[in-house]
């Protein structure tokens, strides 16, 4: 097909919504999402040398592997997570609202808040000045600015969702919550232990934070954006809208109160730990709801599966999230527990959730939106199979190889062998670890670099047409 063809083949099958939609700003955020994503997998990778006794950078406190740990997570949740579901509800919010978000202005403001908040809490965390809560390690002097920007967005993404007359598809009913809910969890989890409690409370309520991040943050924004595209990507609706529903007040009933599971065995109150066992349990049952509806979709549709790479990643990931479930069935009793906590089976199962479910999604998501927005195909078509493989196959060594290690260091610390043996049988994880790594970031820096060729192909299609910014013209 020559690029004009291309062009229009591309423009026709997908009517222009350019006045609701800033297309260019999905760009951007995609763009910074990649970028804080090589950040966080180079500081992955420094720490993960240093549990293999290799690191690079030693006696440099600023380079410390300790910091850089820090640097990872922070720049995956909020660089490249955050990141990119902001791109995507630019995409998402005005076409099903059929309205422009509350002010552009106001978007490109926001994205440069959110850029400048996630430097400056990687840059805070390097100097030595993070708050010591986990998953919110964020400078203090910076989290009322992020809790600025967080309520902007959510005035932002709210006006358009609540001019809607009649009722929400279920999109919107999980974007609405997630935008009230991540306000108030981050202000939750970095006010309340920093300042009005301590001792066992604290735990507790550190507990809800970490939980409710993923459940409450990333959770709904993730099912949200499934529930848009896997239909359209499908040509059919869901299977049923009803158990849409039963899946979104399930989550918003079950997930605030399963917190303290992340700290069984802990000074915490037994009623409260027991509380947390069986809600989770109960959020387990609405969980096999959502995925039996994903998977009602597909059914008599499975080969898309194999033909359509953005349907691959979604499937991809549902797949993940249901073996993630699985695996919380089991963490979450109190036999299971004595032996995997502290373990690598949480990091392992850290890595599938956040990788093999969240970051596939979007990396999907991604795939199909960026030669819609660009109106030109990939680069190279091959690049992003291999994107897929690599990534897919990276991150199933990776858990597979931390959860089997995190068994065998539970063994030895039951066994009350000495520390030193429980380090010495974990190093050939570590090592597999390392090698599984290299790959999913191979991977992403050919995702990266197919972007900048297509963005650059783009620039070159229509002659005379193409905006600074390098988008084709309206
Ligand atoms: C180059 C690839 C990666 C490497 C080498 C790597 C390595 C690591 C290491 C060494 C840790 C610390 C484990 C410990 O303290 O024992 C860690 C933690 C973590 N990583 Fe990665 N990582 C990589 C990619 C990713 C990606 C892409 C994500 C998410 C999308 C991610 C999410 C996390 C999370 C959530 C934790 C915290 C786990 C916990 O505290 O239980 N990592 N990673």
């Amino acid at each position: 097909m020559n690029s004009a063809s291309e062009t229009s083949a591309l423009e026709s099958d997908f009517p222009r919504h350019e006045a609701l939609v800033e297309e260019r700003l999905v760009f951007w955020y995609f763009c910074a999402a990649l970028t804080f994503m090589v950040v966080s997998m180079l500081a992955g990778i420094l720490m993960g040398l240093q549990l293999i006794r290799h690191n690079p950078l030693p006696h440099l406190e600023i380079l410390s592997p300790g910091r850089w740990r820090m640097v990872h997570t922070n720049a995956i949740a909020y660089g490249f997570l955050a990141n990119a579901f902001l791109g995507i509800m630019h995409w998402v919010i005005p076409r099903l609202t059929l309205r422009p978000v509350l002010s552009r202005p106001l978007s490109y403001f926001i994205f440069a808040a959110w850029q400048f908040v996630v430097l400056a809490t990687a840059v805070g965390i390097l100097l030595g000045q993070a708050q010591g809560v986990e998953w919110g390690e964020t400078p203090v002097w910076i989290d009322p600015l992020a809790l600025l920007g967080l309520l902007l967005v959510a005035i932002n993404f709210g006006a358009p969702i609540l001019r809607v007359k009649g009722p929400l598809y279920v999109t919107l009913w999980y974007y609405l919550a997630a935008l009230v809910w991540t306000f108030l969890t981050y202000a939750m989890g970095n006010v309340v232990p920093e300042y009005f409690v301590c001792g066992s409370s604290a735990g507790a309520v550190g507990g809800l934070f970490i939980h409710d991040l993923v459940g409450l943050f990333v959770t709904p924004l993730g099912w949200g954006m499934m529930y848009y595209f896997v239909p359209i990507l499908l040509k059919r609706p869901m299977w049923s809208h009803g158990m849409s529903l039963v899946g979104f007040w399930g989550l918003a009933f079950f997930y605030p109160l399963q917190g303290i599971h992340h700290f069984l065995y802990t000074p915490i109150p037994m009623f409260l730990q027991y509380g947390a066992v069986l809600s989770t349990i109960a959020l387990e049952l609405v969980v096999v709801t959502v995925i039996i509806n994903f998977v009602g979709t597909l059914y008599g549709t499975g080969g898309a599966v194999l033909r359509n790479l953005p349907l691959r990643y979604f499937y991809t990931g549902i797949l993940f999230y249901f073996i993630t479930c699985l695996q919380c069935a089991l963490q979450t009793t109190l036999t299971f527990q004595a032996l995997i906590h502290f373990t690598d089976w949480v990091v392992g199962h850290a890595h599938m959730v956040m990788f093999g479910v969240f970051s596939m999604w979007q990396l999907g998501v991604m795939t199909y939106l960026v030669p819609r927005i660009l109106k030109t195909e990939w680069y190279n078509q091959d690049w992003c199979e291999w994107h897929y493989w690599a990534s897919t196959a990276g991150l199933a060594v990776m858990a597979g190889d931390l959860i089997l290690g995190g068994l065998f260091q539970g063994w030895s610390w039951a066994a009350m062998q000495p520390w030193e043996s429980s380090i010495r049988v974990s190093i050939p994880f570590w090592s597999v670890r390392m090698v599984a790594g290299l790959v999913m970031f191979a991977a992403q820096l050919l995702f990266v670099l197919n972007l900048y060729l297509t963005w650059r192909k783009s620039r070159q299609l229509v002659p005379g047409t193409e905006s600074s910014s390098g988008f084709v013209a309206a």
